[in-house]
């Protein structure tokens, strides 16, 4: 499937109806999306809008829309599925039902079944979605089921199919995922407090495993990789036995949540200096009148927030399409190097300086890292349980390293990427600026090496020739 043939490369936002209701109470799914934790901390106003003005919950649901009624913001690199046109020479006037479309130089037309509905995304038909009853594609002829109330003028962009990956992913996501990751995406599905670790909250945008660069989001080959084989030692299953193109859904889904998220921190982020509940209390206490400050908030709601929300969006694009491009991938500028006794030796001793303060001496995860009391990131306290915390608030154990079971994949480039890259949202750091590259690979080969060992620092094929003993004796 086309990345690009398929995207509303100039569309703003056009709404997707979906044909299966969503959400069963009996699960305990919602049906409909739910708010962060941040924006319950704004005051309602700044939630909910002021005088017309759309707040937080409003400017995140016109350009996400819910379960039920997605929508397509054009300028996220997501694939939302169809194929956008334009009408052509078309009878004007009231009522009508065949238009001829037009597609962009090297977009084929699609064929049969495909079309079956149009929508229109400008002109006085804007907004109006029609279903259509016979499709040409060699004339480009659309003959509709019913009239259109508006009539289309030449020019006008329509988006034939549109929505039809994101439907399949949101259909696939809530019979496969949402019982653990939510239908959100919080990680708060019903099942999710059973487990540790607990399922991801892509809310953040932030993944842990992936082939890319410290600073760069995850790849859609790292989702589809994550989703293929699962991840050893959670329990995140493996979906091997998916179809691809319900693989490719799923991931669009995946990351269409993981934007919402994203969007909603981004506009909190910008509100919560003033307009949280607790900066509103110190405001007041310090004499400023409660009016005034919702005189500024709905100031700001009016000139400046659509600014905020489509920056956010651009921020967005640029870090999601960025991902899967070559330059945010991990390439060794050294090829491995390979094991041998003497790479192993260097690769604990390096180990041993930069390691074992969190994965212990002996590479069981137990390092004096994992005992002391972290500090909470927005507060002046301290977190109530010890340990190193990630991203999401959990207390995540530096791996036990004499299981050989690597989350991310156990070949040798993915350890290489999780420790020169580290792993983002948890405390794992990156070393690239510590290690050369090629200190990286032998610091694999030890890592690999030490589920084999003997005792601690001894592996195998670090000890020295010994004195054979003689065979036991057969019995
Ligand atoms: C039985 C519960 C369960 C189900 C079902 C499940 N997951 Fe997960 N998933 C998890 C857990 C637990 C983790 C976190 C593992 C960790 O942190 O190491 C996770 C992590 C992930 C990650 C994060 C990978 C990373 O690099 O950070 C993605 C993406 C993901 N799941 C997608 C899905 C999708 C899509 C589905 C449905 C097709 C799905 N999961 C179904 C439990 C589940
Ligand atoms: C500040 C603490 C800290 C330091 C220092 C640290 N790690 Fe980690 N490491 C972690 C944590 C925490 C995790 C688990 C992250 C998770 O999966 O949530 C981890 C995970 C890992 C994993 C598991 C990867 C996987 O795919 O499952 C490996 C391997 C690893 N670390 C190796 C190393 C090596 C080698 C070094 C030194 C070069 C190192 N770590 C330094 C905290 C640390």
């Amino acid at each position: 499937m086309s990345l690009t043939s398929g995207r509303f490369s100039w569309l703003t936002v056009v709404a997707i109806s979906a044909s299966l209701a969503a959400g069963c109470s009996k699960s305990g799914l919602e049906s409909s999306f739910v708010y962060s934790a941040k924006t319950d901390s704004l005051i309602p106003e700044a939630q909910s809008g002021i005088k017309g003005q759309a707040g937080v919950k409003k400017m995140v649901d016109d350009r996400f829309g819910n379960p039920q009624h997605l929508k397509a913001w054009s300028k996220l690199p997501i694939d939302f599925g169809g194929v956008t046109a334009s009408v052509g020479e078309t009878p004007s006037g009231k009522a009508v039902k065949e238009i001829l479309l037009q597609f962009e130089e090297g977009i084929t037309s699609p064929s049969g079944d495909a079309v079956s509905s149009v929508q229109f995304v400008g002109g006085a038909a804007a907004g109006e979605t029609a279903a259509v009853l016979s499709w040409d594609a060699e004339s480009g002829k659309a003959t509709l089921v019913s009239a259109l109330t508006g009539s289309p003028a030449q020019g006008d962009q329509v988006v034939i199919g549109g929505g039809e990956v994101i439907r399949n992913g949101r259909v696939l996501y809530q019979r496969h995922c949402s019982h653990c990751h939510g239908t959100s995406g919080d990680g708060a599905g019903p099942t999710a407090e059973y487990l540790n670790p607990r399922p991801r909250d892509y809310r953040h945008g932030v993944f842990k495993f992936t082939s890319t660069n410290s600073s760069s989001k995850a790849s859609r080959e790292d989702l589809s990789r994550i989703l293929k084989y699962g991840i050893p030692g959670t329990y995140m299953p493996s979906f091997l036995l998916l179809k691809d193109d319900e693989l490719y859904a799923i991931v669009e889904y995946v990351r269409f949540l993981a934007m919402r998220g994203e969007f909603e921190r981004k506009l909190v982020t910008e509100l919560s200096v003033d307009y949280s509940k607790a900066s509103v209390a110190d405001q007041t206490a310090s004499g400023t009148k409660r009016s005034e400050i919702i005189e500024a908030l709905t100031a700001f709601l009016t000139e400046d927030f659509s600014d905020v929300a489509n920056s956010a969006g651009d921020e967005l694009a640029e870090a999601w399409s960025t991902a899967d491009t070559e330059e945010a991938l991990v390439a060794p500028t050294v090829g491995r190097v390979a094991d041998s006794p003497e790479s192993r030796r260097r690769g604990r001793e390096l180990y041993l300086s930069k390691c074992a303060d969190c994965h212990g001496v002996s590479g069981e995860g137990n390092g004096p890292q994992t005992t002391i009391f972290e500090k909470l990131p927005d507060a002046d306290a301290l977190y109530p349980e010890a340990g190193l915390h990630d991203e999401w608030g959990n207390v995540t154990k530096p791996r036990n390293l004499t299981q050989g079971i690597y989350r991310g994949g156990r070949r040798p480039i993915d350890l290489f990427c999780r420790m020169n890259e580290g792993i983002k949202g948890t405390k794992m750091p990156a070393f690239k600026t510590v290690f050369s590259n090629e200190d990286v690979w032998h610091i694999v080969n030890y890592v690999l090496s030490i589920p084999f060992e003997a005792e601690p620092g001894v592996s195998p094929g670090s000890i020295a020739p010994a004195t054979p003993v003689a065979p036991a004796a057969a019995e």
